[in-house]
């Protein structure tokens, strides 16, 4: 009797795994930006076998063009005599955000501290600077020694160094696996083979971003209170589709806030960009901002709320910044590697985008504004610097001096036609205090999660986007997602340490050198011509090394030659190439 039973358990234990295959993984995280990393060492450190996969080649996500985190309470403010709070932070961020989710602000405010700044510090983030803006009351938005590479590297290195954490590159997820209503994988497609399968796991986190290089998605999605401007640029990373939306969207998850998007307005059309549709972000303390009248319309220095919706009103929503041949050296375009170029903006005044003239009347022709109103706009803000007062906009008064403003009348004059430009998600699929992504109903939809912008990092900035306050969000949501799928499967929690790898140098020893090399250098030429599916980061960095002369064993050693990485030792010595041109 006991062996027949045995024998039956025996059989149905096979029929359950030819019908349900045994799982890839305890849990599947889609996208290894900042959120989907932190899910991923948070849900690792219990012990839990994590796969992540991205459709990118290489990790980090926006947060490696990113800058700054917005934390409450840290040594860093304390030590500069700022005096923060929780309660502080919140009132700011709920003026600030106007219809802020008051909930999750409370909570996020309260767990920068402990959640963020020093789950961070504890993988090695060194904290250098804070910067002072208008959101914040008291300056809180804490940037790492350089931009958040600087953050999210150490984070990658942790990564690579666990066992249990699998990652899978040029790999799209491409649907959710359902079994019921419960979500139980991913099919995904590898973008270099073309070849789609199945990946299963009872849990799943989507962690992949906003869309906001969608300009379609972006425009359907449009706020109702400004109309979209007919010139719209993209502003975000390449792999910003929205596409973790629709996956959740198809499995049944509600959306919200959908209409919440950062626009910018100071987007300078990028000459590099071959589809035409993206832009480089671009200021000047130094310049006075203008309309197509020729005239100035706002403080230059206004809150960037204020001067983002003023200028999306203006009828065409485009302004142009002039400056003189002093104010060229406050000029500051960013966003595109290539500006860290040898050649740097030269590109930019070669094409037009910076016009250049001996005189403003001449300037006023070349980009067709009316000569004579810009004359007068300059005489009018020469007048008003000389008299310490702005009386037109109150950018400065008597009592309220702006060292940044001075007289435009040293030739060559400048101009630049700025345009809105998207940047950030700040609505997305819906999700309870658990991260459990809901349905129309608030019910959870069983076995999946989301972290991050997708999320629209939970409606913390509400209308209007802050400073710092999508990075330091996605760490804590990310870090949440991950724990609420380690508690629910039951898996230990006991945190495992992370080993910090050696970084490996690069000796000058030309056998050493030449060890590198598996692809030869005159190769590199036709592997980027192919322009094969899934390599686009390979292709994008290397046209840099191309640009900038780059010897290839600068990044690549006997340990990482030239090909994929594909031990955990070569990604490590892999993240030791990023901030070359990051
Ligand atoms: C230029 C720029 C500067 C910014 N500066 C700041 C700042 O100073 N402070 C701040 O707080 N915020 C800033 N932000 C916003 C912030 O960087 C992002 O909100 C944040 O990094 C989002 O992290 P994430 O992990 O949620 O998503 P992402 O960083 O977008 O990562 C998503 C990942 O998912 C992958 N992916 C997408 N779809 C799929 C799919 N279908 N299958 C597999 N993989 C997929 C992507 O390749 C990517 O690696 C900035 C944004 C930009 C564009
Ligand atoms: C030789 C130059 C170079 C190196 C080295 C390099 N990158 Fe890049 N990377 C680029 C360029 C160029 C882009 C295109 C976007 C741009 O110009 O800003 C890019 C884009 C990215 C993006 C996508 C951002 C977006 O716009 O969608 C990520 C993520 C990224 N890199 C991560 C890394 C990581 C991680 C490393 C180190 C392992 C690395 N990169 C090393 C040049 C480089
Ligand atoms: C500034 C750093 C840097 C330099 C210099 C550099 N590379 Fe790379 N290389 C990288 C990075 C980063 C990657 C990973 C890119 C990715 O996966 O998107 C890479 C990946 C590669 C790959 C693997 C592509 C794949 O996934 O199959 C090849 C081949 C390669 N490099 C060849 C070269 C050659 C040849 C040179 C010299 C002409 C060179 N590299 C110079 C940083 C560099």
């Amino acid at each position: 009797m006991r062996t027949r039973l045995a024998g039956i358990a025996a059989c149905c234990l096979a029929i359950a795994s030819c019908t349900r295959p045994l799982p890839d993984a305890d849990v599947i995280i889609v996208g290894a930006g900042i959120a989907g990393l932190s899910a991923a060492l948070e849900a690792g450190a219990s012990g839990g076998r994590v796969l992540v996969i991205d459709a990118n080649s290489v990790g980090g996500g926006h947060a490696v063009k990113a800058g700054g985190f917005a934390l409450v309470g840290t040594p860093l403010q304390e030590k500069k005599g700022y005096r923060d709070s929780p309660e502080i932070a919140e009132r700011d961020l709920l003026a600030w955000g106007e219809d802020a989710d008051p909930a999750w602000v409370r909570r996020y405010v309260r767990a920068s501290r402990p959640e963020v700044h020093d789950w961070l510090t504890a993988f090695g983030v060194r904290w250098g600077f804070i910067l002072d803006t208008p959101e914040h009351s008291v300056p809180r938005f804490h940037f790492a020694s350089g931009s958040a590479l600087n953050v999210v590297v150490p984070l990658m290195r942790a990564a690579y160094a666990q066992p249990n954490l699998d990652f899978r590159w040029n790999t799209e997820a491409v649907a959710l696996l359902r079994t019921g209503s419960a979500v139980t994988g991913v099919r995904v497609r590898d973008l270099r083979s073309g070849m789609t399968s199945e990946l299963r796991a009872p849990a799943v986190i989507i962690a992949t971003g906003g869309w906001q290089s969608d300009l379609d998605f972006v425009r359907r999605n449009w706020r109702s209170d400004v109309p979209a401007p007919a010139r719209l640029y993209a502003g975000a990373g390449y792999f910003a589709t929205g596409s973790g939306i629709q996956l959740g969207t198809e499995a049944g998850a509600a959306t919200t806030r959908m209409d919440h998007q950062v626009t910018f307005t100071t987007g300078l059309p990028d000459p590099r960009d071959p589809t035409g549709s993206r832009a480089l972000l671009s200021q000047n303390p130094s310049a006075i901002w203008v309309n197509s009248s020729g005239r100035r319309f706002i403080s230059e220095t206004a809150p960037s709320k204020d001067a983002d919706d003023t200028v999306l009103k203006l009828k065409p929503a485009t302004h142009w910044l002039i400056f003189d041949a002093d104010g060229l050296k406050t000029l500051r375009v960013r966003d595109g590697v290539w500006l860290g170029n040898p050649a740097g903006i030269e590109p930019l005044k070669a094409l037009g985008l910076i016009r250049q003239a001996g005189s403003i009347a001449a300037l006023a022709k070349a980009v067709g504004l009316p000569a004579p109103a810009l004359q007068a706009t300059v005489d009018r803000w020469n007048a008003a610097v000389r008299a310490g007062n702005d009386a037109d906009f109150g950018r400065f008064t008597p009592g309220k001096p702006d060292a940044t403003a001075r007289e435009l009348g040293k030739a060559p004059f400048y101009a630049m036609q700025l345009f809105p430009m998207t940047r950030k998600s700040m609505g997305g699929l819906a999700i309870d205090a658990d991260t459990r992504v809901v349905d129309a109903g608030g019910r959870p939809i069983p076995g999946l999660y989301a972290a991050g912008e997708v999320t629209g990092v939970a409606g913390i900035n509400g209308s209007y986007g802050g400073e710092g306050t999508f990075l330091g969000p996605s760490v804590y949501l990310g870090r949440l997602a991950g724990r609420a799928v380690t508690s629910r499967s039951g898996l230990s929690r006991d945190p495992q340490p992370v080993a910090a790898p050696a970084k490996i140098s690069i000796s000058n020893d030309p056998t050493y050198r030449a060890r590198a090399l598996t692809v030869a250098p005159e190769a590199l030429p036709a592997l980027l011509d192919a322009h094969r599916p899934g390599y686009w980061h390979f292709e994008v960095a290397h046209r840099t090394v191309q640009e900038r002369g780059l010897d290839c064993t600068a990044c690549h050693t006997p340990d990482w030659p030239t090909r994929a990485a594909a031990s955990a030792g070569q990604k490590q010595v892999q993240l030791n190439s990023c901030g070359t041109c990051h």
